[in-house]
């Protein structure tokens, strides 16, 4: 029978949900996609309910599409930025989120630099909780949207072959990503410079390919990331413009293979690093459909949370 509300009170990984959650959540994001392309755009289902929007780091997709879904469900929605808090006086995480609960919140849809950051509040606080990204660990709703987005334009994700291109060793969005399509029942590849290739990635459920031009004749999929330099303590590659010669694409690498393979990125994109413009504003990018289907998957996780009930 399907699963009609998660096994989860909170969002904090793929890692934490299974293959049950993962398809109700792209079936109700289908509804809500339907909801939002109509004129009236707006639900009542979260009215009455008020979410904190906690953000450590920068954002600009994540938190615009956050935002969007709680308002889209009528739901009552504070912003915080630590830039501009008392932070910066040094108050502590679990004293901000104590004084934003005192409010009387019901979640907290949070972004921070620590991995691990959300099960340290989840084991303190009554709200949900959502991981909105944590450090070089999860973007459990990044890894919803993308596999949401494949689901879309090929049918299903099971059987799907997906390359995850560039610095997976930063990367949230790779990590949540090899979780979620593995657990769809994609095969997942690999692709990037050796030193930012973590050693135990093939135990994670995702085989190495080091050259571009084989993974993207091997893939139906090519989900290209971004080289994270803010998160880089040491030099891994020599500089971009080598990484981009040897793990760039372009258009004549895509115009050699003799199929179209589907172009994903989560952005913010580097042009003519790891995409050049033809390609990142090309019909073969779904660059922009994943950006729209990230608030249908938010208000999805939104709304499932929210009606979820204990014990049953
Ligand atoms: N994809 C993503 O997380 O983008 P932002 O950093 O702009 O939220």
């Amino acid at each position: 029978m399907f699963q009609s509300q998660l096994s989860t009170k909170h969002l904090l990984g793929i890692k934490y949900i299974n293959r049950d959650d993962i398809d109700l959540i792209c079936k109700t994001a289908a509804e809500f996609k339907e909801i939002i392309n109509r004129p009236i755009k707006k639900v009542p289902s979260l009215r009455d309910v008020t979410i904190a929007n906690v953000f450590f780091e920068n954002s600009t997709r994540t938190r615009i599409s956050f935002e969007l879904a709680e308002r889209r469900l009528s739901a009552d929605v504070i912003n915080f930025t630590a830039s501009s808090s008392s932070v910066s006086k040094g108050e502590t995480l679990l004293d901000t989120i104590h004084n934003i609960l005192a409010m009387k919140v019901d979640m907290v849809v949070m972004r921070h630099p620590a991995p691990g950051a959300h099960h340290f509040l989840a084991r303190h606080i009554d709200a949900n909780i959502i991981n909105a990204g944590d450090g070089t660990h999860e973007h459990p709703t990044q890894a919803l949207l993308d596999a949401f987005s494949i689901q879309e334009i090929l049918g299903s994700v099971e059987g799907k072959k997906v390359v995850i291109v560039g610095d997976i060793l930063h990367s949230r969005v790779a990590l949540s990503n090899i979780y979620c399509l593995n657990k769809m029942g994609a095969e997942v590849k690999v692709c990037g410079p050796p030193t930012l290739i973590p050693r135990y990635i093939e135990s994670l459920g995702a085989k190495v390919e080091p050259d571009i031009r084989k993974a993207l004749a091997w893939c139906d999929v090519a989900n290209v990331l971004r080289i994270q330099l803010e998160r880089q303590d040491i030099r891994y590659i020599p500089s971009l413009r080598e990484y981009s010669l040897y793990y760039g694409i372009n258009r004549q690498m895509l115009e050699s293979l003799n199929k179209e393979v589907v172009i994903m990125h989560p952005g913010p994109i580097n042009r003519g690093v790891e995409l050049t413009s033809d390609v990142a504003d090309s019909g073969q990018a779904i660059i922009l459909d994943q950006v729209e289907n990230g608030v249908a998957i938010r208000m999805a996780i939104l709304y499932l949370l929210a009606g979820r009930v204990e014990g049953s």
